[in-house]
């Protein structure tokens, strides 16, 4: 581990390198108190606790390092730490490392902050092992039902419930924490981007204008199982063609839009065996656009051409525009940087809708991002870091 008081955002990430490295995929598995995302969660504890900050988990499993005590007023920065299947180094982490940095600057400066400042790590942003993105910050805010949450099931049949439950977590404190909502005055994440606008806007940082609408919705497909080599081809009930089908629906309907998204990522064939004619293929669709009508739309078009035995929404995130006093207040402190929006979620969105919220976002130089092609320059990383400890700064004035 980097020695305590040496602070720095890159280092940190060089310590977390190895954890969760995923080494079929390639790139970071660390989903919901895994091996490594328990592993991440020390980590964090130690690093805060090592810059003087006092940490705690909050109902919701996400994790709190606070300067003064907590409370009304707080300024609170952060991101989360978990990740996609096979994510990128950057996306989550580098919020927490930066924010961990530039507090501890702002520590080292002589500020004294008259309000709490908290740096916080949200659980299941990704939503990668149970679902819903934004699990943490939804179970805080009220918009995610707890028992709905507690039997939440992740790829193995396990439930939320009992996956607390083997790492000592008691989700029956799951639910709406008005309370600590009600503390946080501004919120503000930085994040790498995840797409070409600074690299076309030639910035190393730049502030978020909103985010699309987006949604998840799983999608099941039934049918005979049956022999591979004894069926005839006109004697099959077979899923799997429905579901080809619908991957190209997806696609069809998503592309005859303006700018609207849909993505299959992922499919799951029941038994799963190359000689076998599966007896149920799921997936999952990812739907995105500017506005909640848009999606709303592009779905029902989905759903009333795929013919699915089941079409389930998973996970709504409603179009976010944030803060437009904030936005403009922090792009101008760090010298009217690009004011742009991104296709993608975070807890910023979920929280803009009971606070003012603010993102900055760090250039991606390929725009890759959910992918182990996921990558900052330490140029650009620092510059976020300064721009993250100005921001904090000014709202600290
Ligand atoms: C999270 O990064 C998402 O946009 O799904
Ligand atoms: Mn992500
Ligand atoms: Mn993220």
């Amino acid at each position: 581990m980097t020695p305590p008081g040496a602070l720095d955002a890159l280092a940190d990430l060089d310590d977390l390198a190895e954890v969760g490295r995923d080494r079929d995929r390639g790139g970071y598995s660390r989903h919901l108190w895994d091996d490594a995302e328990l592993e991440l969660r020390e980590w964090f504890r130690a690093r805060a606790t090592a810059l003087g900050l006092d940490v705690e988990q909050d109902r919701n499993g996400n994790l709190w390092a606070w300067w003064g005590q907590p409370g009304p007023g707080a300024l609170v920065t952060g991101s989360h730490l978990d990740s996609v299947p096979g994510g990128g180094a950057f996306d989550g982490p580098l919020g927490v490392v930066s924010a961990l940095e530039a507090v501890g600057r702002l520590r080292r400066s002589g500020v004294r902050p008259e309000r709490p400042v908290a740096v916080v790590a949200f659980a299941e942003e990704e939503g990668a092992r149970f679902g819903i993105a934004c699990l943490g910050s939804r179970l805080m805010t009220g918009s995610v039902d707890p028992a709905r949450a507690r039997a939440l099931i992740d790829g193995d049949d396990v439930t939320l419930e009992q996956a607390g439950r083997r790492c000592g977590f008691d989700t029956d404190g799951l639910g709406p924490d008005p309370e600590r909502v009600g503390w946080i005055e501004q919120f503000i994440e930085l994040h790498i981007e995840q797409g070409r606008g600074l690299v076309d806007q030639g910035s190393a940082v730049g502030v978020a204008s909103g985010i699309l609408a987006h949604g998840r919705w799983a999608l099941s497909f039934h049918g005979q199982g049956n022999h591979a080599g004894t069926t005839p081809m006109s004697d099959r009930d077979d899923p799997m063609i429905a579901a080809a089908q619908a991957v190209l629906a997806v696609q069809r309907v998503a592309g005859a839009t303006s700018d609207g998204r849909a993505t299959v990522g992922r499919m799951s064939v029941v038994p799963g065996g190359t000689n076998v004619i599966p007896s149920e293929v799921r997936l999952w669709v990812d739907v995105r656009s500017a506005t909640d009508v848009e999606v709303r739309s592009m779905v029902a078009e989905i759903a009333a051409e795929v013919g699915a035995t089941s079409f389930r929404q998973e996970s709504w995130s409603g179009a976010v525009t944030f803060d437009p006093d904030l936005a403009a207040r922090v792009a101008g402190v760090l010298g009217d940087v690009p004011i742009l929006p991104t296709g993608a979620g975070h807890d910023a969105g979920v929280l803009s809708e009971s606070l003012p919220t603010a993102m900055v976002f760090v250039r991606n130089p390929s725009g890759i991002s959910h992918a182990p092609g996921e990558f900052a320059e330490a140029a650009d990383c620092a510059a976020g870091v300064a721009a993250l400890e100005t921001a904090l700064r000014d709202l600290l004035r």
